[in-house]
């Protein structure tokens, strides 16, 4: 894992899965407003962000397609009878509970989108917003946001980059998702994260093949998860303890 400042400026290195506990105390803390936190998929990125270290915050969550209109983070006008009635969207509601908003998939922010976030990440305190009913929100304490995503901060609006308190990177699954695989299985899932990134397997992937393997014994598991041809070279491998 690498911790990097919020201009990019790398801080640290080396991943580790003990470097989970960094991002755990670093959620809990009142002081990380904004994070964001990136690497390969299936980790446990989002699962660490929806709960750990709330401290007694409550947890909302969103994961972003550049089809997700702004209202859904902002709010709408809703008819109720014979009149319409305002209703928050999550990112509104987070910030008026003080609680933690989790964006999954940040990159596929629309600009309407980020113009919602812009304002409210800026600074504790310039954060508000204006909605279209004309209340103006600012958030309550202990509201944080709280971004995951597979690509590198670079890939990101310069502008939304620069928001963030803190950017870290997470290179291999937490601890507590690797306690679900048999021990066979956890040994392969590490290997594979030990390859280029892009060749890393999921904690999913692996999850599913301890399922599936359950009822349709291990070959067809691992057909069923990787594909035939990867399925094989990953059967023989694990066999031989190199998966
Ligand atoms: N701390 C944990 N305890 C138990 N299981 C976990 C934990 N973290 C992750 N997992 C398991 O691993 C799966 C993948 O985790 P998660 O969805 O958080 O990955 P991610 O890093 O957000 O992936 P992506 O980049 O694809 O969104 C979860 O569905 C869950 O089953
Ligand atoms: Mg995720």
């Amino acid at each position: 894992m690498a911790a990097i400042n919020g201009k990019g400026k790398k801080t640290a290195e080396e991943p580790s899965t003990d470097d989970w506990s960094f991002v755990e105390a670093l959620l809990a803390s009142r002081a990380a407003r904004t994070v964001y936190l990136w690497g390969p998929p299936g980790t446990g990125k989002s699962f660490t962000a929806c709960t750990s270290g709330l401290e007694g915050r409550e947890v909302f969550s969103v994961s972003l397609t550049p089809e997700t209109p702004a209202a859904e983070l902002r709010g709408l006008w809703m008819p109720k009878g014979d009149r319409f009635v305002w209703q928050d969207g999550v990112f509104v509601e987070a910030m008026r509970r003080g609680a933690r908003i989790v964006i999954n998939e940040i990159s596929h922010a629309s600009y309407d989108v980020l113009a919602i976030l812009h304002p409210v990440l800026e600074s504790r305190e310039t954060a508000r917003l204006t909605l279209p009913d004309l209340q103006t929100v600012s958030p309550a304490e202990g509201f944080q946001v709280v971004c995951t995503d597979n690509e590198p901060p670079d890939q990101l609006p310069a502008a939304l980059r620069d928001r963030f308190d803190c950017v870290l990177r997470v290179g291999r699954p937490h601890p507590k998702a690797l306690e679900r695989l048999s021990e066979d299985f956890r040994q392969s899932a590490l290997r594979t994260f030990d390859l280029e990134e892009d060749r890393a397997i999921s904690v999913r992937g692996w999850l599913a093949v301890q399922e599936i393997e359950k009822e349709l014994g291990r070959e067809a598991a691992f057909r069923a998860v990787f594909g035939v041809e990867r399925g094989e070279q990953l059967l023989r491998a694990s066999a031989l303890g190199h998966a």
